[in-house]
């Protein structure tokens, strides 16, 4: 199968009648790592809710591994697609780390040894073991973060997706987690992660979708976040390594780069005499 998600012309109102999805149309390859941005209040984190039958649609279709998500699959999409909410405490809530990590992966029908390993594996991948015992509610904010991380790792899903994921990470938290991404992206699973760091999509994503206002303002490679017209419509700024090209127009490159790897590759081809006025020679 090429796409493991597919929207078309979704609708989704708010009982207050805020209309935060207003025809929305998108598809995520299988295998994929999709950063999906757009700016405050663009309607993220109400369609990420879609993806595993939190949110219904109103109107239009979202289609997940070929079946289209109703009701009654909603329990079957759960347990493939695993949703990290942006707001732990939204999704923190048993009485123990340990309880709340099992949670998921107990309503799957796990128990016993198995269900204890499950939890474990979770808890140490985000570094958390220590942990296991406290109150969820006695954490810092990142390290609920982290233990809301391991409550979806935990359920082994197909589709991982991460609202917002390393806003409250330390440094070497958010280390961590893309090497823990890296490796279920590795093993076939699609990760999807909202946010609004520019820099971080460039480096990691291999797809960008782009929302605002309700609406795909546009879908394709990381190229889209070096584009101007992109990148002012969606309220974004340039990733750091593309605004430093920015300011060299000397170097007469054809396109700006994105990553640091890029980057990295044009200042030695620079060294070495290799880009002169017109570009690369
Ligand atoms: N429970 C709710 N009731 C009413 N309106 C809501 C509710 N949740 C979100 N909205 C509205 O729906 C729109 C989309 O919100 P959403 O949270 O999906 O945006 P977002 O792209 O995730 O933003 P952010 O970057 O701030 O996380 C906004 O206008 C928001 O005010
Ligand atoms: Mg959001």
């Amino acid at each position: 199968m090429a796409n493991i998600i597919e929207v078309e012309d979704l609708r989704y109102t708010y009982r207050d009648g805020t209309e935060a999805l207003k025809g929305l149309s998108l598809t995520i390859p299988q295998g994929a790592k999709v950063a999906l941005l757009g700016p405050n209040g663009a309607g993220k984190s109400t369609l990420l809710l879609h993806f595993n039958g939190l949110n219904l649609a109103q109107e239009g279709m979202v289609n997940v591994l070929g079946q289209e998500v109703r009701e009654e699959n909603a329990r079957w999409v759960r347990g493939e697609v695993g949703l990290v909410f942006q707001d732990p405490d939204d999704q923190v809530f048993s009485s123990t780390v340990w309880e709340d990590v099992a949670f998921g992966p107990g309503n799957q029908g796990l128990h016993g040894e198995e269900l204890a390993a499950r939890v474990e594996k979770a808890l140490e991948a985000v570094g958390m073991e220590a942990f296991r015992d406290k109150p969820p509610h006695h954490l810092s904010y990142g390290q609920k973060k982290r233990v809301a991380i391991a409550g979806v790792l935990a359920m082994n899903p197909r589709v991982i997706i991460l609202d917002e994921p390393v806003a409250y990470l330390d440094p070497k938290g958010k280390d961590t987690l893309f090497e823990i991404l890296s490796n279920l992206h590795s093993q076939g699973t699609t990760v999807i992660i909202a946010t609004h760091d520019v820099d971080l999509a460039a480096e990691w994503a291999d797809r960008i979708i782009i929302i605002k206002g309700g609406q795909t303002l546009a879908q394709g490679d990381t190229s889209l976040l070096a584009d101007q017209q992109v990148v002012r419509e969606a309220e974004l700024r340039f990733p750091v390594v593309t605004q430093i090209f920015r300011l060299l127009p000397e170097l007469g490159l054809p396109h700006q780069p994105r990553t640091i790897a890029e980057a990295v590759g044009l200042i030695r081809a620079i060294g070495k005499g290799e880009v002169t006025g017109q570009g690369l020679v």
